[in-house]
């Protein structure tokens, strides 16, 4: 919603531009001295301001210096009684935006203030897309760094087979997902990054499994299979713990699946999976 701000010790003028406005849906805020008009614009940020030149305390030009150190995209429209060429100068030079004579039409200024709030409205609009983006922009870069640090805790438990192992695994996940990609698939509205950041994860549950096991040079027992096969439950439950890598759980918990139903945890078949 558009706010106003009609600074002017004439309480008459202040009543009518504000039931006006009102009524055609502005936000309308009143202030009936300099120094009530500054605080209104520092603590409220209207898009325009009606300013009366002549005010007790804080005169119109002094509002009009200070309104911009606090926001310098603020429209300031100048109303004032007198035609005097000098004032008005100044208050130009001090970027009023435009000004008008008493008496003015209510039609006239209606015009003058959509015509200068759209500006301001689409120059807000670009600079919350702005915020929003670099925020978008951090939230990457923080996923990333999770992601880089899990693959690194993998690597760490065994440099030899499971980083080798995950690097291919990540290599040919690229191709295949390529592949299907080119027929169509889907992958649930998953992007490339995530799937392949899921697969590069896939077996960060190993963290929990014994040493002994993981390295047995032998077959492993049943007992020991049940333990092993736990990896994929425990690294979906370690990524769930972080909303920006739920999706990725995903495919960590189903990654041993096997399309025949020969896989684990779940013994999900065809497109179970
Ligand atoms: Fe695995």
């Amino acid at each position: 919603m558009v706010k106003l701000l009609v600074a002017d010790d004439e309480q008459k003028i202040c009543r009518l531009l504000e039931s006006f406005f009102v009524e055609r849906g502005f936000n309308v805020m009143l202030a009936h001295d300099g120094k009530e008009a500054i605080s209104c614009i520092r603590n409220e940020r209207p898009h325009l301001v009606f300013l009366d030149l002549h005010m007790p305390g804080l005169n119109g030009l002094d509002v009009l210096k200070e309104a911009h150190l606090v926001d310098e995209t603020i429209k300031i429209i100048i109303i004032t009684a007198i035609e005097d060429e000098e004032t008005i100068r100044k208050a130009k030079l001090l970027g009023a935006t435009d000004y008008v004579i008493k008496p003015f039409s209510l039609e006239y200024l209606k015009e003058e203030v959509l015509a200068k709030v759209s500006t301001s409205l689409y120059e807000d609009l670009r600079t919350s897309n702005e915020k929003l983006k670099r925020s978008l922009d951090d939230l990457r870069q923080v996923t990333r760094g999770l992601v880089s640090a899990f693959s690194m805790v993998i690597s760490k438990i065994d440099p030899h087979y499971t980083h080798e192992h995950v690097s291919r695994s990540v290599e040919y996940a690229a191709k295949i997902i390529a592949k299907l990609r080119q027929r169509g698939m889907l992958f649930n509205g998953m992007s490339d990054e995530v799937l392949l950041a899921g697969i590069l994860l896939h077996d960060v549950g190993k963290i929990f499994t014994p040493k002994e096991i993981l390295f047995k040079p032998g077959p492993l027992s049943d007992e020991e299979w049940k333990i092993m096969r736990q990896h994929p439950v425990d690294g979906a439950e370690i990524l769930e713990q972080i909303a920006g890598l739920k999706e990725m759980a995903k495919i960590v918990r189903y990654h041993q699946e096997a399309y025949d139903g020969s896989g684990y945890p779940d013994g999900l078949k065809g497109e179970e999976i």
